[in-house]
């Protein structure tokens, strides 16, 4: 030990009174250094070299591996270091309090207080301090409340709504390794999706760098309220201490968990014409660059410690890998978007190449096929953070399933469920959590998966994702058991701020406990087996009789409307022969017994389920390819420009020709009940897409009985600000040019066909102002020609705003997406007047409605249309006086009738423990009369 540098200069023993009078004496040294020059010939030669800084050196070497955590008075905080003075505490009293702990098990009931933007007190609270008048009081009246839910994946702000060129902050596309690139830096604070997310009773939420690097970024969490001074840098949670160069905090307390994003597999790789190969050698080229600067800090700072300064010269430290240090230091979580088995593999060999625990793996498609690799991982397996449905898009998320949460959760890994808004409007991040459960996750787990878990993630659980006194005033109340179908924020508290102002109840009463969710322990068991592609094939496909047992409700298709057909309390039945329908009653009636005992029957027992119409699905590319973003797997676009082999500008193209059964979206589909769809062909930003085609689902090709339902009964265009090849103002004349009979060949024959109303011009628009173009367009062309045009809106997403005139015209509207998102300009006027409960009391489809418009459900994301029974049970959840049949009727016979097709012979789908419309039900057999079978899945 060198004598000259007793006590505070050792790694182990501090020595707090020394300390002061030795770092002055070396400051001083170090001074006289600096002004004499090298100073050789004044001081010895081991002092010399001591730089003037060696005090802060010191104490940057003993804190270079602190574990980051909140400051040692944390836990007696009785102010919120977000507490916006002025806020009025806060008593909720009355409420059924899950509070997370107990791995989210617990649930309390009682009150909550929130003063000083923390929870103050949790079930049994002492007001005694407090006077009249000085507490806020909310009556929860017994509702559910929870911790505000935590978005472990959202580029809210960095990607924000409405998408203009100007609002894309979130992939820099500057190289592929950039881990000093900070999402802070293109936080936008007036994007539009702010104050919707909120109302989702999200609360917080992680806003990571894009996945178009290997590496890209630090990320930031951000708390979602407004803030009074308006900034990016006010919303943080918890920045790290330097974030403005200030190293003054971080000698004093431990450090802040710092967040990256890293990316491995198809984007990286795509992005910068490379290969997975280029992608991992980038990660381990860096990591070795990291790893070396880490090794000369950490010898650097051994030599300081013990004094041995000579030649050290200055800290080993580069600012643009620093973040990456500490990577290494294991100060970051690192957050790591990755599918496949082969990237997962990558990352986790790497992890314990340089030695660094990954956080969580996102989107992580294969996870639930590799569960004994995340257990390998260096320091800890990651978690896993998942869309519930969201799969099939690219190759990487192919096999990805519907209960991979629940497999994952069942290996004890940590689950969390992201939006990774805006893919999914992080507003409905619950409703993950909700399918999560359906298919089987946990209620405590779901739960869990976007509040206590992923706050855990990110080493803020000493805060957030709890409703624990001392945690951050962070409270939803909720209109319903969270898990159940459409539940809805009453209230949202943010740093104890009411952040909805005036809250709007959705019209119906919905479930206040949990719903009793089907089992599919066997569909979980073959999705692992099949690694991902398990067979979607009927298990049973019948032409012989199958009895339908302990049915309670039956819904039937009726002339273009769905009628109650029965409703029983036990021991109702269906029999079907051929595909077809012989007797609907009581078993009794139905002779169901001697019917068994006649041998070669099936029996189907429903449980008290239904059978009601198939959904039929419009909106997407559904039944024209397999994997979205691979041409080779898809019918394709149609050309800007017909080629002159195909007919020139008097070319139209038919969906029939390109239709495509057996893909996996179409399967799936048709296993949760949406059973036909209407495909029209895709366009590339042109205006004419095609004619559309109505097909079964379930079929296996074109040529089989009743696989295409009715072909061209649709002229599909699209009008829309964002189409490149032509102004809004130039569709419209187009059309109406077409319609006058203006154009050539097939194209105008079949304009002319939509002039005398024999097929439905079916118009994708969603702006007011180019509706209302199109009804003066109609109203037009029919005065001039004495037409029959019949014309349906597409998409819709601002109709509401002329309801009355689409009605007036006789317009119907397909609407899609069910629940608007304002993410292009052309759509933004839904946030302004009509987001649905709580901040309207209305929702689009229920205006429409109440001014006698026929109104579908349609969809415009593949990989959703199988959750076509839940957009439609949610969608009426919020419309007042919707009964059971015109719920039904919202995604099938009108969707029908809005596109010309005449279906009598549609679908049944059977389900147990349920109608098609709940939570509690799966489905279990379609009965198909255009195909003459009945199918058991
Ligand atoms: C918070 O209040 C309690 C009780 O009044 C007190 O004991 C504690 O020291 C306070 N904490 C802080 C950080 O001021
Ligand atoms: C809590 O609210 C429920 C539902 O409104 C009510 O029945 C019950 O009496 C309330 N309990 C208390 C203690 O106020
Ligand atoms: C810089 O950050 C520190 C730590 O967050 C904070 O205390 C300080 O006020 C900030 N300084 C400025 C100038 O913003
Ligand atoms: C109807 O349900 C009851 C109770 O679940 C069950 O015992 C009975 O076997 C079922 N009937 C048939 C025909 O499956
Ligand atoms: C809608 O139709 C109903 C029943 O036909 C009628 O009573 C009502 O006035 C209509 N509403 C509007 C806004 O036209």
């Amino acid at each position: 030990m060198d004598k000259r540098f007793p006590g505070p200069f050792q790694p182990q023993r501090p020595h707090r009174r020394v300390l002061p009078v030795v770092l002055v004496a070396l400051i001083v040294v170090g001074s006289f250094v600096r002004l004499f020059g090298t100073g050789r010939w004044l001081v010895p030669q081991r002092t010399q070299s001591i730089p003037h800084r060696a005090a802060a050196l010191l104490a940057k070497c003993r804190h270079l591996n602190t574990t980051p955590g909140p400051p040692p008075d944390f836990y007696t905080r009785n102010i919120s270091d977000r507490f916006q003075p002025g806020t009025k505490s806060v008593l909720i009293t009355n409420a059924t309090i899950w509070t997370g702990n107990d791995r989210g098990n617990e649930v309390v009931t009682g009150d909550v207080l929130l003063d000083g933007g923390i929870i103050r007190g949790v079930g049994t609270v002492d007001v005694s301090g407090y006077e009249d008048g000085q507490l806020v009081i909310y009556d929860a009246h017994g509702a559910w409340v929870s911790p505000g839910i935590v978005d472990m994946h959202s580029h809210i702000g960095v990607g924000s709504a409405p998408r203009l060129v100007g609002s894309s902050d979130t992939n820099s596309h500057a190289a592929s390794i950039q881990p000093w690139l900070r999402s802070i830096d293109g936080l936008n604070t007036h994007d539009l999706a702010y104050e919707l997310v909120v109302a989702g009773g999200v609360t917080t939420s992680l806003v990571l760098p894009g996945s178009a690097g290997g590496i890209g970024g630090q990320a930031f969490t951000i708390k979602l309220r407004p803030t009074t001074e308006n900034t990016p840098t006010s919303m943080l949670l918890e920045p790290p201490h330097d974030l403005n160069g200030s190293t003054t905090m971080h000698m004093k307390i431990p450090p802040r968990w710092r967040q990256m994003k890293h990316a491995c597999g198809e984007n990286p790789s795509i992005i910068y014409h490379g290969t997975r190969m280029d992608t991992m050698w980038s990660f381990r080229q860096a990591y070795e660059k990291a790893r070396l600067i880490k090794q000369n800090q950490d010898d650097y700072c051994e030599a300081a410690l013990a004094g041995k300064w000579e030649g050290l010269g200055a800290f080993p430290e580069e600012l643009q890998w620093e973040a990456l240090v500490d990577v290494l230091r294991g100060r970051v979580k690192v957050h790591n978007h990755c599918y496949e088995a082969v990237d997962l593999d990558n990352m986790i060999r790497l992890t314990h190449e340089f030695k660094f625990p990954i956080a969580a793996f996102h989107h992580a498609h294969e996870t639930y096929l590799v569960p004994d690799l995340l257990k390998k991982a260096y320091g800890h397996p990651p978690a896993v953070a998942m869309f519930a449905s969201l799969n099939r898009y690219k190759r990487e998320a192919y096999r990805g399933s519907e209960f991979a949460p629940a497999i994952l959760a069942s290996h004890g890994i940590d689950v969390v469920m992201k939006s990774d808004h805006a893919v999914l409007n992080s507003q409905y991040l619950l409703h993950e959590a909700q399918q999560a459960h359906h298919y089987g996750l946990p209620d405590n787990l779901a739960l869990a998966s976007v509040t206590s878990t992923p706050a855990r993630i990110t080493g803020m659980d000493h805060r957030i994702g709890y409703v624990k006194t001392g945690f951050d005033a962070d409270i939803v109340v909720w209109d319903s058991h969270p898990l159940a179908l459409g539940a809805s924020p009453k209230q949202v508290w943010i740093d104890g701020i009411a952040q909805l102002e005036n809250p709007h109840a959705a019209p119906k009463p919905k479930s206040q406990s949990a719903p009793q969710t089907p089992d599919y322990t066997k569909e979980a068991a073959l999705a692992v087996m099949y690694r991902g592609e398990p067979p979607l094939e009927p298990l049973v496909s019948t032409k012989e009789t199958v009895v339908f047992a302990n049915v309670s409700e039956v819904y039937l298709r009726s002339r273009g409307s769905v009628k109650q057909a029965m409703s029983v309390k036990a021991n109702g039945a269906v029999v079907v022969r051929g595909g077809e329908i012989v007797c609907i009653g009581t078993a009794t009636a139905c002779r169901t017994r001697e019917l068994l005992s006649s041998g070669d029957v099936r029996v189907q027992d429903l449980g008290g389920g239904a059978l009601v119409p198939g959904l039929t699905h419009f909106g997407t590319i559904m039944g024209l390819g397999h994997i979205q973003s691979e041409e080779t797997t898809m019918d394709g676009a149609v050309p800007d420009v017909m080629p002159s082999i195909a007919g020139g500008a008097g070319g139209i193209v038919h969906a029939k020709d390109g239709l495509l059964f057996g893909s996996r979206h179409a399967l799936v589909s048709y296993h949760y009940g949406v059973t036909s769809a209407i495909a029209s062909p895709q366009t590339d930003g042109g205006l004419v897409s095609g004619l559309t085609v109505a097909f079964s689902t379930g079929a296996s090709h074109k040529l089989e009985r009743g696989a295409v339902i009715a072909d061209a009964t649709a002229l599909h265009v699209v009008v829309s600000m964002g189409s490149t090849q032509m102004s809004v103002s130039t569709q419209l004349a187009a059309l109406r040019n077409l319609l006058l009979g203006g154009g050539e060949g097939e194209l105008g024959r079949q304009f002319r066909r939509v002039a005398q109303g024999e097929l439905v011009l079916v118009v994708d628009v969603h702006n007011a102002d180019a509706m209302a173009s199109l009804i003066e367009l109609k109203t037009e062309i029919v005065g001039a020609t004495s037409a029959a045009i019949r014309m349906t809106f597409s998409g819709g997403t601002e109709a509401h705003l002329l309801a009355k005139e689409i009605a007036a015209s006789g317009v119907g509207v397909i609407v899609h997406p069910v629940r608007p998102y304002p993410s292009v300009w052309e759509m933004k006027r839904m946030r302004v007047v009509l987001p649905g409960p709580p901040l309207s009391a209305d929702t689009n489809i229920g205006v429409l409605l109440a001014h006698n418009v026929t109104v579908g459900v349609g969809n415009g994301a593949l990989w959703s249309v199988r959750n076509t029974r839940w957009d439609v049970a949610w969608a009426a959840l919020e419309v007042q006086d919707m009964s059971k049949t015109d719920a039904l009727a919202l995604g099938s016979v009108n969707v029908e009738q809005l596109l010309g097709v005449e279906e009598e012979m549609g679908d049944l789908v059977a389900t147990q423990g349920g109608t098609l419309l709940d939570f509690e039900a799966k489905v279990v057999g379609i009965v198909s009369a255009r195909r003459g079978v009945v199918d058991l899945l």
